[in-house]
């Protein structure tokens, strides 16, 4: 399926910029990094228009929730959604234009899986 380039794409993600990660000069090592916070940390890789994103975020608000989606134009989706959310979307909920396989450029790993 053909997608249709979103106008003003650029412009409006930096319109949600603070939702918005930019890739860390050094990966992240804890959600503290990300958000300023000790908490878990979850990662969702391919959220697309951010549903199951902002769902599991308002499920789970002390919880650093992280989405990566690798197109930027499918992203503008999930960002606008999470910021029209703006009085019930917890605060924690960051999004990552970034591909899966640059992952260890954006996370540390871990010696053990993140389990809370
Ligand atoms: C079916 S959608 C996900 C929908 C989302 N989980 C939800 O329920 O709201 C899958 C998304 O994964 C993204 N994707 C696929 N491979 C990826 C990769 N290697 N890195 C980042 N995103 C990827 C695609 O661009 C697509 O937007």
């Amino acid at each position: 399926m053909r997608m249709r380039i979103k106008k003003h794409g650029a412009e409006r993600l930096a319109a949600c910029g603070n939702l918005l990660l930019e890739r860390p000069a050094v990966p992240f090592a804890s959600s503290r990094d990300v958000i300023g916070e000790d908490l878990p940390l979850w990662l969702e890789i391919g959220c697309g228009k951010g549903d199951f994103a902002c769902g599991m975020a308002e499920k789970h608000p002390d919880v650093c929730f992280v989405a990566l989606e690798r197109i930027s134009n499918v992203m503008v989706n999930a960002v606008e959604k999470a910021a029209a959310r703006a009085d019930n979307r917890p605060d924690r909920l960051r999004f990552a234009v970034a591909d899966a396989a640059t992952l260890t450029e954006w996370f540390a790993p871990r010696d053990t899986p993140n389990a809370g």
